[in-house]
């Protein structure tokens, strides 16, 4: 995972978003959203995070 910015409205990055799921248990973007703030404004990430849930909690 990277540094590159998911979120351009809260400048929330690749790696922000996964560690937060993964030290988290995170599984729904709602929880993406309160920890991260990640997907608050204009909701034009949350396809980014949606995919990036189901990527890594399909790791388990
Ligand atoms: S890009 Fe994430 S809320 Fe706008």
């Amino acid at each position: 995972m990277s540094e590159n910015i998911i979120c351009v409205c809260n400048e929330i990055t690749e790696k922000t978003i996964e560690d937060a799921i993964r030290n988290g248990g995170l599984t729904t973007v709602e929880e993406v959203e309160e920890a991260t703030t990640a997907g608050s404004v204009c909701g034009g990430c949350i396809p980014d995070i949606e995919e990036m849930l189901e990527k890594i909690n399909k790791e388990k």
